[in-house]
């Protein structure tokens, strides 16, 4: 009998580059200390794996049948919105996100809201008790929903081809191993393999695939960015874990936009679709209060309207502070300094501390313009209109520069009832069919003057 060769590679963690040697630096993404030894043991195919029924042939493009390829729509309207219309059959579909954001959630309430297409969730996490337990809590039962607690690859696909599910989800890609290679479970090399076993698997089949990805601590998912490459489509789940609101982003997507997003409220009896995420963004108040500022902005392809909070007060020790939540420190000291020079208002022996409500993080600088009224406002105690919003980008010298797709923004503020919204006087817009009242300022100045 010939004796079993052992091999074994490096792999960078980080990229998956492989080599035969350690390396102190990655060649491919020039991190430090990131390679690991992994046994392969590729000696037969027979054991695991899916196996290929079929040999492909060149085919012409017009000939090629799509009639079938009817996207899925699920259930979970934010889901559909975030996928582009619908799960594509045969394609695979990565979710990734911080432990315990609600992936698991997100996805097992997915598969039991299903009405007509066999789910099969795979666990390598959790027991089927579990699992039953979070079924029983968001209180869902379903005919087409099946569980399997396995993480051998080739176990999965032995039940795969009794049960041929419509639709597999994986919870998680970390916790599968593959008998071809002999290193442990999330890993870089069974990652990687696990991920091409379920590729060829899905686009032979046509099941459309679900993976979970756990996250690192630079919020990368990890194990290599290949497999981010690989997959179709790749969601990120995020939000913070002391507010209720989750955000679904596309951040990959073969077959639609990806700029979309879904926002889901946590509640006890799981995640629910929120399907105007501007009226909760924004808190109830009876009466207008200082250093409340509303701004238009534009997260992924969908207008929001944001609530900014801010406080001004004079500090008490030698250093002012200066903190902000949800939006860029950096930049709010920026805005704080063109209001010194440009504006005349000394804010430098001031703490300053700025929330946006609801635990999101912004990153448009079309709230800029609503950041500064919201110091502002705080800093005269003057309170701001409570049906005025705001949306342009602050410029160094004091200039209120364009923002993009104002249309959009004008028309969410208009939807939720503002009575006025300002905007940058350079932006170029079509006004006809708006009531809302649109006023349009060129400098920091004019706009400080109209509302203090
Ligand atoms: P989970 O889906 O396990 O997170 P992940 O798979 O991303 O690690 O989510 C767990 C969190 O969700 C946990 O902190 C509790 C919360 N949760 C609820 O608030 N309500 C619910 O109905 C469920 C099932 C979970
Ligand atoms: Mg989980």
């Amino acid at each position: 009998m010939a004796k079993k060769k052992i091999q074994s590679a490096f792999f960078c963690q980080s990229c998956g580059t492989q080599s035969p040697k350690w390396l102190g630096k990655c060649p491919q993404c020039n991190e430090w200390n990131t390679f690991v030894e992994e046994v392969l043991s590729k000696e037969s195919d027979s054991k695991g794996g899916f196996k290929s029924k079929k040999a492909t042939k060149p085919t012409l493009v017009s000939e090629i049948d799509y009639a079938n390829e009817r996207r899925i729509v699920t259930n979970d309207k934010e889901l559909n919105r975030v996928l582009g219309g619908g799960i594509v059959p045969g394609s695979l579909i990565l979710l990734g996100g911080d432990p315990g954001i609600g992936k698991s959630t997100l996805l097992l309430q997915f598969a039991l809201s299903s009405k007509s297409k066999k789910i099969l969730y795979v666990s390598g996490e959790e027991s089927e008790k579990q699992i039953k337990m979070r079924a029983e809590r968001i209180n869902k039962n379903s005919e087409y929903c099946y569980i399997l607690t396995e993480t051998s690859t080739q176990n999965i696909f032995q039940q795969i081809e009794q049960l041929q599910p419509d639709i597999l989800v994986v919870d998680s890609i970390q916790t599968l191993h593959t008998a071809h290679i002999e290193s442990s479970p999330g890993s870089v090399s069974q990652i990687r393999e696990c991920t091409a076993e379920l590729i060829k698997y899905a686009k032979e089949t046509g099941t459309a695939v679900f993976l979970i990805g756990h996250i690192n601590k630079d919020g990368a998912i990890a194990g290599p960015k290949i497999l981010e490459h690989m997959v179709d489509t790749v969601l990120q789940f995020e939000g913070d874990r002391n507010h209720v609101y989750r955000i679904l982003r596309t951040i990959k997507n073969r077959f639609g936009s990806a700029s979309e997003l879904g926002v889901y409220e946590m509640n006890q009896e799981g995640l629910r679709e929120v399907s105007n995420p501007s009226e909760i963004l924004i808190s109830e108040r009876d009466e207008a209060t200082s250093g409340v500022g509303i701004a238009a902005t534009i997260e992924g392809a969908r207008p929001l309207l944001v609530e900014i909070q801010s406080l001004v007060s004079s500090a008490v020790y030698g250093n002012p502070q200066r903190s902000a939540t949800g939006f860029d420190t950096k930049r709010m000291n920026m805005l704080l300094a063109v209001l010194e020079k440009r504006c005349g208002f000394r804010l430098g022996a001031k703490d300053v501390f700025l929330n946006i409500t609801g635990g999101i993080k912004i990153d448009d600088t079309a709230i800029d313009l609503a950041v500064v009224c919201s110091i502002l406002s705080s800093d005269q105690d003057v309170a701001l209109d409570t049906l005025t919003c705001f949306a342009g980008e602050i410029g160094l010298s004091g200039e209120i520069r364009a923002v993009n797709r104002i249309e959009n923004r004008i028309a969410e503020a208009e939807k939720l009832g503002y009575k006025q919204i300002i905007i940058s006087k350079y932006n170029k817009f079509n006004a006809k069919g708006f009531n809302i009242e649109i006023v349009q300022y060129g400098k920091i100045e004019e706009v400080f003057r109209l509302l203090f």
